[in-house]
């Protein structure tokens, strides 16, 4: 039997939430095999990130201030990456909040920036680039879900909804998609050791090794061990993979422990 050797598009990608932690790491997998990244995040740091980026990996890269909360701004980032970079073949959503807040704290203005930028963005991002990725052959999208997207936390339940939302989103613009030869999956992390998470460990002692004792692996993930899973799903090493859930959480929502 003989198994062939794909050439994997080399085509642009957007990462969004890429100053930082995941995105960081997902934009650095892909400029490590020649993908040129337009990376996007609310924070202004991002267009040092892109900088070091393109220095580092001798790839072209963008760094671009852009709130994912505001559909205008997506529309206006999506050209401006096009203009630097070309027709874009790939999307990574890694842009977040932790949105923790139980339902008695709960309002209307939290719930909705938590949904519009956990999830509501990745929609309007990739209808945005549809006709960019059409064009381009193995084009895919990856959205950055979470195991709560399974897992029950009184403490979070808009996060929980945008993740949630995110893996049946995703399935459904798969099957749409696909008429374009556009995949398109989610990646469930566990607890990956990011800023995002540092902060809940600052404030709760005890918390990094309650999770530790429940992942079978032992620990708390790196962010470059999302963003080669990521690399992976975008690359046509994943060419018969579609409206999947990829979790890569070291074990934690199979353990018993
Ligand atoms: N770290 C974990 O354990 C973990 C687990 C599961 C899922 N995730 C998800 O992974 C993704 C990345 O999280 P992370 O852990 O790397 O956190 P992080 O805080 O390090 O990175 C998130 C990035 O998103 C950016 N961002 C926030 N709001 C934005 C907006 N409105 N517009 C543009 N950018 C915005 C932030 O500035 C930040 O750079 C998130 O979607 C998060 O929910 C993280």
């Amino acid at each position: 039997m003989t198994s062939r050797i794909l050439h994997s598009p080399t085509s642009p990608v957007i990462v969004t939430g890429a100053a930082s932690g995941i995105g960081l790491a997902c934009a650095q997998a892909l400029a490590a095999v020649g993908r040129p990244v337009a990376l996007w995040d609310i924070s202004p740091s991002v267009t040092e990130a892109a900088g070091q980026l393109a220095g580092e990996s001798g790839i072209s890269c963008i760094g671009l201030a852009v709130d994912v909360a505001d559909l205008e701004a997506i529309t206006g980032a999506v050209a401006a990456s096009r203009d630097a970079l070309g027709p874009i073949g790939g999307l990574v959503h890694a842009a977040g909040i932790a949105g923790v807040s139980s339902l008695d704290q709960l309002e209307p203005a939290f719930w909705d920036n938590v949904i519009n930028i956990n999830l509501r963005a990745e929609i309007f991002i990739a209808k945005a680039l549809r006709a960019d990725m059409a064009s381009l052959p193995g084009s895919a999208i990856v959205g950055i879900a979470s195991i709560n997207a399974t897992l029950g936390n009184a403490m979070n339940p808009s996060y929980s909804a945008s993740k949630g939302g995110m893996l049946a989103a995703n399935r459904a613009l798969a099957d749409d998609l696909a008429a374009d030869g556009i995949r398109v999956n989610s990646v469930s992390p566990g607890q990956i050791l990011t800023p995002m998470i540092q902060q809940a460990i600052d404030h709760a002692p005890g918390l990094k090794d309650s999770f530790e004792r429940h992942i079978m692996l032992g620990r708390m993930g790196e962010p470059d061990e999302v963003g080669r899973v990521v690399r992976f799903l975008l690359s046509d090493e994943a060419s018969y993979i579609t409206g999947a859930e990829l979790v890569v959480d070291g074990g934690n929502i199979p353990s018993q422990r």
